[in-house]
């Protein structure tokens, strides 16, 4: 799939300052082909006045992809992807790479699998050796959501993706009934509202775990000369199996002090142990909050200087996990190629991994008769 097509001048994001939107913005959804036990899977193509389309499928909620105009106009997907539904199920699951993905129940690690909950002891399946990822086997990234249009202005569109995880599904207590809105305006703003219930004392923490490259999948440069901030004074260092050691330790004068823009490369090959045993960034930096916190607030702003292209992230989270792609080392190909290490950044907006383990940490429980409300928005831009 070519990642340069040419958009007319009122379709790009120059358009947008000068002038008025050139047309409402659109959602369609349309079959995806089946999982391969048999369910039916859509794809949803939302689109605002300013040329920006962002896909997401019925299947784990993936963000299949996000089309922003560079600063001449040039459109590329900004999100590692694939182009089948069958490869999101082999090669994504097989990989553990969990590209685009709504992933819960709990988002990153809980230690060894075990936590404990009013005295009762949870056990969850062990699919990072040694501990617990992204919400077991078949998390929330590998069911079918059910999607129906979202009520918006003329300036944005949505969609509601609805799913029911029963009492016992991967370990989890209660039966979570659970939303995620996804909503695309005429500002350029990609939201993510994800809401939920319980009907027992739970643990809960839900993020998107897509794999963002401003230059465009497939760039060979990869992301090591974006420029990214990051608003977090200090960062949850871990042990060798990426579990928070407790403390969270000031940035000031470590690899992870980004509070500045700094290019993702400059101190990533840094003798550094947290670095070393990560095999670059993956940690989860503590968001600088101010005022009121149900407010989505600027977790992190990325630039890349080469396309003009920005990215602006704010939540409502306390925390956001930056992985480099540390994983992925060439054994996938994808939309744009091969995809190979440090060729995207996440920016996984989430409650701090393991919080179910570390009393100290901002609380994950949900109980009955609670609201979890949580939101974070990807701001698109460019930069001249
Ligand atoms: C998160 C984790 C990583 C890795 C990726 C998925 O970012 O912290 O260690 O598991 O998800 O591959």
């Amino acid at each position: 799939m070519t990642h340069s097509r040419r958009l007319g001048a009122a379709a790009t994001l120059a358009g947008v300052l000068a002038a008025a939107p050139a047309a409402a913005a659109t959602l369609n959804t349309a079959p995806f082909g089946s999982t391969t036990d048999g369910k039916p899977v859509s794809l949803t193509t939302m689109t605002n006045a300013h040329g920006i389309v962002v896909k997401f499928m019925s299947y784990g909620g993936i963000i299949t992809q996000i089309m922003t105009p560079d600063r001449h106009g040039h459109a590329a997907d900004i999100v590692l992807g694939f182009q089948t539904l069958h490869e999101y199920q082999t090669k994504s699951a097989d990989g553990g790479l969990y590209f685009g993905a709504l992933v819960g129940r709990y988002a990153n690690r809980i230690a060894k699998g075990h936590f404990s909950l009013d005295g009762h002891d949870y056990t969850l399946p062990i699919n990072n050796p040694p501990n617990a990822l992204h919400g077991g086997l078949k998390g929330f990234d590998k069911q079918v959501w059910e999607v129906r249009p979202a009520s918006t202005s003329g300036h944005s569109v949505g969609a509601v993706l609805s799913y029911t995880s029963v009492d016992g599904e991967e370990g989890y207590p209660g039966t979570l009934k659970v939303t995620a809105t996804y909503t695309l305006d005429d500002d350029n703003t990609l939201a993510i509202r994800y809401q939920a219930i319980t009907d027992k004392d739970t643990v809960l923490n839900l993020t998107n775990h897509s794999y963002f490259n401003l230059a465009g999948v497939g760039a060979p440069t990869g992301v090591l000369q974006q420029m990214l901030m990051v608003n977090a004074d200090e960062y949850t260092p871990t042990d060798k199996t990426s579990i928070p050691l407790g403390q969270n330790v000031p940035v000031q004068d470590t690899p992870f002090d980004f509070r500045k823009p700094t290019p993702i490369g400059l101190h990533i090959r840094n003798n550094d142990q947290q670095l070393i045993w990560a095999q670059g960034y993956d940690h989860n930096w503590v968001l600088n909050k101010r005022g009121d916190a149900t407010r989505p607030q600027l977790a992190a702003r990325a630039y890349d200087p080469a396309s003009g292209r920005t990215l602006e992230c704010l939540t409502t989270e306390p925390g956001v996990q930056i992985y480099t792609a540390n994983f992925i080392k060439g054994i996938y190909a994808g939309n744009g190629g091969i995809y190979r290490q440090t060729d995207a950044f996440t920016l996984e907006t989430q409650h701090f991994p393991d919080s179910p383990n570390h009393p100290a940490f901002p609380t994950t429980e949900l109980k009955p008769g609670q609201n979890f409300d949580s939101t974070t928005l990807f701001r698109f831009g460019i930069r001249h």
